[in-house]
């Protein structure tokens, strides 16, 4: 867009609306709500369980009754939608991931009870391997290296079981081609055509992952890393192309992940393909902000709200983040 202005300095003065606080409000072009966010929570076995996360300042570990009163209080917070992770022990780990596919697996329990009491919130599961398998990885390994579409099949099986309890977006983050059509088949065949996907397409292979892996029992399991299968961060032509597959394959909507520090392939995806475009503030991104705000070295709040504006403004329709419940309290206040 080339505008041109008539005149220059001293008749225009860009600092002139800028002067006043209703004014700067009035010219605003981007606006945060608490309808913007996903609240990413991890989940924990047992009963009345707040555990927290070491390297997650503020993030906890909740047992299913717990993860139900979130769900509460994001209804009355006005977030719409929850993305759910499960703490996984060694004991419920193996090589063939079989736990994933178990219908009273951690994640199914939690989303029969929170459908159960707030049927009216969203419920995003993440579909991988990661959290089940004995080597931390998103797929089935053979000799070290990460099988495709044994995995795919798998990963199948997994959103059925999820949709099946109660989940409304089925959230695949693992990478592995072709699994976005195979699960899209798999829900219609089983006359789930309603359950959304939304696709983890543009994920890259990120060191700022490394809390959620302790979040979620994989840190210290995980052998190697995932550079196979998640994007190399120099890339950026290679995101559009995924996120092209992903919306042929039948995504409704489709996320980028990390968030801040790809901010211009946000900007690329919303431009390109108009969808529906979220961006994930992953694990590293909070802890980050977080353990500065602690040193005293940053204002917390401030730079969490600035970092949400930014995504959004970017161009995500919507941001998942740990940090939904308090960004939302200050929004609603
Ligand atoms: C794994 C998965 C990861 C996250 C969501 N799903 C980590 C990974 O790929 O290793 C990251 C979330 C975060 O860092 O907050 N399938």
């Amino acid at each position: 867009m080339a505008l041109t202005f008539p005149q220059g300095f001293p008749q225009t003065r860009l600092r002139r609306p800028r002067m006043a606080e209703w004014s700067r409000r009035l010219v605003a072009e981007t606006r945060l709500s608490p309808s913007d966010f996903i609240w990413a929570i991890v989940l924990r076995a047992g009963r009345g369980e707040r555990e927290p996360v070491a390297s997650m300042p503020g993030v906890e570990r909740l047992s299913v009754d717990e993860a139900v009163k979130a769900a509460r209080e994001a209804k009355s917070l006005g977030i719409p939608a929850l993305a759910l992770f499960p703490f996984t022990g060694k004991a419920d780990r193996s090589a063939d991931a079989k736990e994933a596919l178990n219908p009273d697996n951690l994640m199914c329990q939690a989303a029969r009870a929170i459908k159960d009491a707030v049927p009216e919130i969203g419920l995003m599961a993440d579909v991988a391997l990661d959290p089940y398998t004995d080597h931390g990885h998103d797929g089935l390994m053979k000799d070290g290296v990460i099988l495709n579409d044994e995995t795919v099949d798998m990963l199948v099986e997994q959103a059925l079981v999820e949709a099946r309890a109660g989940f409304d977006i089925i959230a695949p983050s693992d990478m592995m081609d072709g699994r976005i059509g195979a699960i899209r088949r798999g829900l219609d065949s089983e006359g789930l055509m309603d359950v959304q996907i939304m696709s983890y397409a543009a994920k890259y292979a990120s060191g700022f992952y490394g809390p959620y892996r302790d979040a979620i029992g994989s840190s210290g399991v995980l052998k190697g890393d995932k550079r196979t299968y998640q994007m190399d961060p120099a890339n950026s032509d290679e995101a559009l192309r995924e996120v092209a597959l992903d919306i042929a394959e039948g995504a409704d909507s489709v996320m980028v992940k990390p968030a801040l520090a790809y901010l211009d392939i946000i900007r690329r995806v919303k431009e390109t393909f108009a969808m529906p475009t979220f961006a994930f503030q992953v694990s590293g991104e909070y802890a980050m902000i977080m353990a500065a705000a602690q040193n005293g070295w940053i204002d917390g709040e401030r730079i969490m709200m600035e970092t949400l504006l930014s995504i959004r403004r970017a161009g995500a329709n919507g941001v998942i983040t740990y940090f939904a419940q308090k960004a939302a309290k200050i929004l609603n206040d």
